[in-house]
C-alpha cells in the first residue's frame, strides 16, 4: 500500500484510516505509542523516552518486548502489505529510536499545524481564507484527547489548542478583510467570550464592528477586553488595543480601508515621516509661548484654531517633536465626536493614560487617579487635584506641553477640568495648548480666556509651501501653473492639498480621496444647510443669500442659520458682504460633482428666476457651466 493513502487523525479522537474508511485503534498501549509518534512530527522518538512515556516504567528486558511486540501490531496495521522481511516505511526504526513517516497531510494535526503556520506567514496570500477554512474544518476538538493524563499528551495539546486560538483570529482577520464582518463578528464575539485575555481577538471584534457601522459596539467591546485584562491579570491593555480605541473615538478614516495589520498605528493629524511645510511663522509664536513657560513657574495657555484640515494638530505634533529636543515632555488628548459616544472627560484620560505609561505614578497617585486611568471619569475636585498634582510633579523635572486636540468637540467634563486646570496647575512650567476649530467651540471654554497668552489662527499654506507640500507628496516638482491651481483650488488647505497633489492633474481633478473627504462634511449638514450649499454651488459665489433663501423657500432667519451652519463647519467663508462664498473652490467641485447635471440645470433655472425678481445681477448664474 502506498503511504498516501493512510490517513491517520488524532484531532477529537485517534483514528486511522488505511482502506478507505475510518477506524478505532483498538488497544491503550498500541493507541498512545501511535498517538506519541505523531506528537513528535516525524521525528525520532529515543527508544527508553518511549518506553517510559507510554508504559510509565523503566527500560527493562519485559518493557522492551513489550514495545517491540506492539510496534510490531502497528506495523502490520499500518502496512498490512508489506512483505516478511522488507523494510517498514511508515513506523521506521531510526538508529536512536522510532518515527512515524507520513506525508503532512496524511496526519490531520500535522496538516493543520502546517496550513495554519503558512497563513501566519503570508498573511495578504490570495487563498487565505480558504486555506484557514480548511484548516479549521480539520479542527474537531483538542488534540490527544484519550490521553489527556499523560505528560507528553499535556504541553502538545495546550500548544495546539493555541494554534487552534491563533487560527480563529487569522480567519476573521481574513473574513474582516474579505468584507465579511458578519461573519467575523459572530465567529469573535464566542471566542471573546472563550478566551478573554485575548488582545488579538478584541482588537479584531471592535475593528469588524466599527467597519459594520456599529461604532459603540466596537467601544464596549474594547471596554470588556481592559475590563477582563484589569480583573484577571491586573494589567493595561497593550498599545495595540489603545490606540485602535483612540483611532474608534477619532473616527480615523483609515480604519475603514486599513489592511489587516492596524497594529501599526493609525495616527491622524502629522504622520512619522510626512512631510511638514511652512508654518514658520506659527510655530515660532508657538514656541516663544513656551519659551515663557519654561522660564516662568506658571502654566501657560494657547489656542489653535483653524478650519477642519487646515493642520492644527499637525503643527501642535510639530511643536511637540521640536520641544522634545529640548528637554520637554508632552502628550495629547483628543475630544472625540459626541456622536461617538466616549466616556466623560476622554480627553484628559487619554493624555493621562499616556503620560502615566511613560511615567508611571507612585501607587498613590495611582490609586488616587484610578477613575481616570478607568474612564470611569466625572473628574469631581479630589480627582482633580489628583490629576493635577501628578502632572505638577511630572512639569519639575522637565516643562510640560499638554496639547487638547479638537476641543471644539469637548464634552462638560473635559471643559469644565481644562477651565480649572491653569488655577490647579498654578506654579508649573506647563503649557496648555488648546486646537479647535473656529466657530465651532460649544461655548464652555471661556473662563480660559484669561490664562491665554498666545492666539495662533491657522490660514492656508503659502504658495511656496504648497509647492513644496505638492512636490513632497509626488516625488517631483508640479509645473508653475499646476502649482497656482492647486493653492488657488484649495486656498492652501494642506488637507486637501495632499488629496490633490495625488492626483493626475491636480488643477482640475477630483480625487476619490477628496470626495471622501469632503462628502460626509456636507452630509452632516441639516438639509436646510446641504440645500443651501448645493444652491450657492450652481449659483457660483454671485448670489445674494435672500435670492439663495428665496430659491429654498425659507424665511430669512433660517437662510442666516444655514449660512452661519455651512461656514461653522468650513464649508463656507466669511466673505464681507451677502454673497456667500465657499472655503474653498475644491469643496464647490465637490457639491457639484456630487449633482447630476439635469439637478444643476434645474436648481439653475430656479436660481435665475429667484435673482431675476430680486433684481440681482446674473452673472453667475447665467454664465456657470
Ligand atoms: N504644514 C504642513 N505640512 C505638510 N502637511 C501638513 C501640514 N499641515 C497639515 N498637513 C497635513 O494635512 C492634513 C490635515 O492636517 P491636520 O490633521 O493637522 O488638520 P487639523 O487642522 O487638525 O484638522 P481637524 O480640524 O480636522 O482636526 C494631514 O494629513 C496633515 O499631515
Ligand atoms: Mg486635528
Amino acid at each position: 500500500m502506498d503511504d498516501s493513502t493512510i490517513r491517520l487523525r488524532v484531532l477529537g479522537s485517534l483514528e486511522l484510516d488505511t482502506g478507505g474508511e475510518w477506524n478505532r485503534v483498538h488497544g491503550r498501549r498500541k493507541g498512545a505509542l501511535l498517538a506519541r509518534l505523531v506528537a513528535a512530527h516525524g521525528r525520532t522518538v529515543p527508544t527508553a523516552k518511549l518506553v517510559r512515556e507510554v508504559w510509565s516504567v523503566g527500560v527493562s528486558r519485559r518493557s522492551l518486548a513489550a514495545l517491540q511486540s506492539t510496534l510490531s501490531l502497528l506495523r502490520r496495521i499500518l502496512e498490512p502489505d508489506r512483505a516478511p522481511r522488507a523494510r517498514p516505511r511508515v513506523l521506521v526504526t531510526t538508529p536512536s529510536g522510532y518515527a512515524l513517516r507520513l506525508p503532512d497531510p496524511s496526519v490531520d494535526v500535522w496538516h493543520f499545524e502546517r496550513l495554519v503556520l503558512d497563513s501566519g506567514r503570508h498573511r495578504d496570500r490570495p487563498g487565505q481564507l480558504d486555506r484557514l477554512e480548511q484548516a479549521l474544518a480539520l479542527w474537531d476538538g483538542p488534540a490527544y484527547a484519550e490521553f489527556a493524563g499523560q505528560a507528553w499528551a499535556g504541553a502538545e495539546t495546550e500548544r495546539l489548542d493555541e494554534l487552534y486560538r491563533q487560527a480563529v483570529e487569522y480567519h476573521a482577520e481574513a473574513l474582516i478583510a474579505a468584507g465579511d464582518l458578519t461573519g467575523a463578528i459572530v465567529g469573535l464575539t464566542t471566542h471573546t467570550d472563550d478566551h478573554p485575555l485575548r488582545e488579538d481577538a478584541w482588537r479584531l471584534l471592535a475593528l469588524a464592528l466599527y467597519r459594520a457601522g456599529r461604532q459603540g459596539d466596537a467601544l464596549s467591546a474594547l471596554r470588556r477586553g481592559r475590563g477582563a485584562l484589569r480583573d484577571q491579570l491586573g494589567v493595561d491593555p497593550g498599545p495595540a488595543l489603545r490606540q485602535l480605541e483612540t483611532d474608534i473615538l477619532a473616527q480615523d478614516r483609515r480604519l475603514m480601508t486599513a489592511g489587516r495589520h492596524p497594529e501599526a498605528p493609525l495616527v491622524t493629524g502629522q504622520q512619522p515621516g510626512a512631510p511638514f511645510v511652512g508654518r514658520e511663522h506659527e510655530l515660532g509664536r508657538l514656541h516663544a509661548a513656551a519659551q515663557q513657560v519654561g522660564t516662568a513657574t506658571s502654566p501657560a495657555v494657547a489656542v489653535l484654531t483653524g478650519d477642519a484640515g487646515i493642520g492644527k494638530t499637525a503643527l501642535a505634533a510639530r511643536l511637540a517633536g521640536e520641544l522634545a529636543d529640548r528637554g520637554w515632555r508632552s502628550a495629547t488628548g483628543r475630544c472625540p465626536d459626541p456622536a461617538a459616544g466616549a466616556p466623560a472627560g476622554w480627553a484628559v484620560t487619554e493624555l493621562v493614560r499616556d503620560l502615566a505609561a511613560r511615567v508611571p505614578p507612585d501607587q498613590r497617585t495611582r490609586a488616587r487617579m484610578a477613575p481616570v486611568l478607568d474612564e470611569r471619569v466625572d473628574l469631581p475636585f479630589p480627582l482633580r487635584q489628583a490629576v493635577a498634582g501628578y502632572l505638577r510633579g511630572l512639569a519639575t523635572d522637565a516643562p510640560l506641553l499638554l496639547v487638547v486636540d479638537d476641543a471644539h468637540a469637548a464634552d462638560p467634563a473635559t471643559r469644565s477640568l481644562l477651565t480649572d486646570l491653569p488655577g490647579l496647575l498654578d506654579g508649573a512650567p506647563v503649557l496648555l495648548l488648546v486646537l479647535y476649530r473656529p466657530g465651532e467651540l460649544t461655548g464652555g471654554l471661556g473662563a480660559l480666556a484669561g490664562h491665554v497668552t498666545e492666539r495662533v489662527t491657522l490660514r492656508g499654506l503659502s504658495r511656496p509651501a504648497v509647492t513644496g507640500l505638492v512636490e513632497a507628496v509626488r516625488g517631483a516638482a508640479p509645473d508653475p501653473a499646476q502649482a497656482v491651481a492647486v493653492a488657488d483650488r484649495t486656498g492652501g488647505n494642506p488637507l486637501y492639498v495632499r488629496e490633490l497633489a495625488r492626483a493626475v492633474d491636480p488643477g482640475t481633478d477630483l480625487p476619490d480621496g477628496l470626495r471622501d473627504v469632503l462628502r460626509p462634511r456636507v452630509a452632516a449638514l441639516s438639509p436646510t444647510a446641504r440645500q443651501l450649499v448645493e444652491r450657492a454651488a450652481v449659483a457660483g459665489g454671485d448670489v445674494d443669500v435672500a435670492v439663495l433663501g428665496a430659491a429654498l423657500g425659507v424665511d430669512e432667519d433660517t437662510t442666516v442659520a444655514a449660512v452661519e451652519e455651512a461656514m461653522a463647519v468650513g464649508i463656507l467663508a466669511e466673505a464681507g458682504g451677502t454673497r456667500p462664498r465657499f472655503a474653498h473652490q475644491i469643496v464647490r467641485d465637490a457639491v457639484l460633482a456630487d449633482l447630476s447635471s439635469v439637478r444643476r440645470a434645474r436648481l439653475r433655472a430656479v436660481l435665475a428666476h429667484h435673482s431675476r425678481v430680486a433684481g440681482d445681477r446674473l452673472v453667475g448664474v447665467a454664465t456657470m457651466g
